[in-house]
């Protein structure tokens, strides 16, 4: 696991491993690709899966009050008026006047502001990146539109979700009612949400189709501190103990008043030390009873909670902890990434905490013309794999060759199978970080 802050790593470096080894693909690829999009290939798969086991496991399962939902990317867009994205779910963004390029504005002026008063002013005597005359600063819709049946006029206009919180808000009755739950509670979601970003940048950290890991607790308003104070610590500690990310490489950021979304009253932010520098990976919000009572109040629904001890009716507060799982894998991968000189050679080793590695072991006869070996190989891959499923049989180029590339995808442990296993049941392990080997009986694996 790394315990370093890894400040010096290239985004050419992560981006490159990530197609060389199968993590992550241009979508499209092979027509030129798309802006803002990208597919997981077989190793990436696999640690996304992880890194959504891990917190589904931690936010869902081991909770008493938390329950999932997976709801419908689409939902009648009477829920985004309500829920205020239609109107505000915006960024400022400029054109170059000359080619009609657009960029967010607030990228250009190096702040984090949303204020168009004073991106205008700042943005004054800038030029655009072509060197051309900007326009004045001006809000755009983020949200994906599309027609939903054969007629394309405005009573068919739907909505990508542009976050999965939406429909968990429409859901909360009814998990209350079938869950029979109890303010505080939980409802949890993963799922893909879309955003016509207006500069998509930085690999798959900023992108247009993403997976978001949402959780809204439900609260009594008295408890909004303590439950606020609580969702902030529990995302810090999740990627410090059960991600291994290094804390050097963690950061706390509080939103002002310009920078927070329409719905926070109040939101921090877990900035990770990207390739690109510290930037946003995992925000904690408190939304209050703004999606409920607007909801309450654009549905006609009362969304009110009677609370039976204290006799009281009152509309929930909601505290949210929210992470896009693309930027997780992206600043696990960052955190995990070394290169290092082993006897005068360089190595690009991946520290994955184990439990993330795509294959905790990767097995191999030292011989691939051997027979004798290749089948005690594939005796000791067969038991591997049914004890731990994710092994990867590797024979290919020599053994020097075989341990920088289970290095480079993060395999904790070579296994290899040589003369000496045939006459004694024993095996190599190599160990990914010390490069030490060790050898041991095939029962001890
Ligand atoms: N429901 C609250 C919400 O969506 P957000 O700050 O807009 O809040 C939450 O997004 C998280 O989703 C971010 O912290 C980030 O990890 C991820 N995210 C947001 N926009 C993204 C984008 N365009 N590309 C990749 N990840 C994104």
């Amino acid at each position: 696991m790394s315990n370093k802050k890894n400040s010096a790593v290239k985004m050419e470096s992560i981006v490159s491993l990530a197609k060389r080894r199968g993590f992550i693909f241009q979508a499209s690829e092979i027509y030129g690709g798309l802006a803002g999009f990208w597919d997981y290939g077989p190793l990436g798969v696999e640690v996304m899966n992880k890194l959504k086991a891990e917190w589904w496991n931690e936010v869902v399962t081991k909770s008493d009050n938390i329950y999932g939902v997976d709801s419908a990317i689409i939902q009648n867009p009477k829920l985004w008026e309500a829920s205020g994205h239609v109107s505000s779910f915006t960024d400022p963004m400029v054109e170059d006047v000359k080619n009609g390029k657009r960029y967010r504005a607030d990228q250009l002026a190096g702040v984090d502001s949303t204020d168009l008063n004073e991106l205008k002013e700042l943005l004054l005597d800038k030029k655009s990146p072509d060197g051309n005359q900007l326009s004045e600063p001006r809000f755009f819709n983020m949200m994906m539109q599309t027609w939903i049946g054969p007629v394309q006029d405005n009573s068919s206009v739907a909505y990508l979700r542009p976050e999965t919180a939406g429909s968990i808000f429409t859901n909360y009755e009814n998990v209350r009612e079938t869950m029979r739950a109890k303010i505080p509670f939980g409802i949890a979601q993963i799922g893909k949400a879309f955003r016509n970003e207006i500069s998509p940048r930085d690999f798959i950290f900023r992108v247009r189709e993403l997976e978001q890991m949402e959780m809204q607790f439900f609260i009594n308003p008295d408890e909004q501190e303590k439950t606020y104070e609580y969702w902030r610590n529990f995302a810090w500690k999740f990627l410090i103990e059960n991600l291994g990310i290094s804390e050097e490489n963690l950061q706390w950021h509080e939103h002002d008043e310009k920078e927070r979304a329409h719905y926070a009253v109040a939101a921090h932010d877990i900035y990770f030390n990207f390739p690109q520098g510290f930037k946003e990976l995992w925000g904690t919000h408190n939304r209050t009873d703004f999606d409920l009572s607007n909801h309450q109040r654009v549905s006609g629904k009362n969304l009110a909670y009677f609370d039976e001890t204290a006799h009281k009716r009152f509309l929930p507060y909601v505290v949210e902890s929210s992470v896009g799982l693309g930027r997780m894998l992206l600043a696990v991968l960052t955190d995990a990434y070394h290169e290092e000189e082993i006897n005068g050679e360089v190595r690009v080793v991946l520290k994955l905490k184990p439990e993330l590695a795509p294959y905790l072991y990767a097995v191999s006869p030292l011989l691939k013309n051997k027979p004798g070996l290749v089948s005690k190989a594939r005796e000791v891959y067969e038991i591997l794999k049914k004890k731990y499923g994710s092994v990867m049989w590797d024979d290919n180029g020599n053994i020097g060759k075989r341990y920088r590339r289970q290095d480079e995808i993060g395999t904790p442990n070579c296994v290899v199978i040589d003369f000496e296993t045939l006459e004694k049941n024993t095996v190599t392990v190599r160990n990914r970080d010390t490069t030490e080997q060790k050898r041991v009986s095939i029962d001890e694996l």
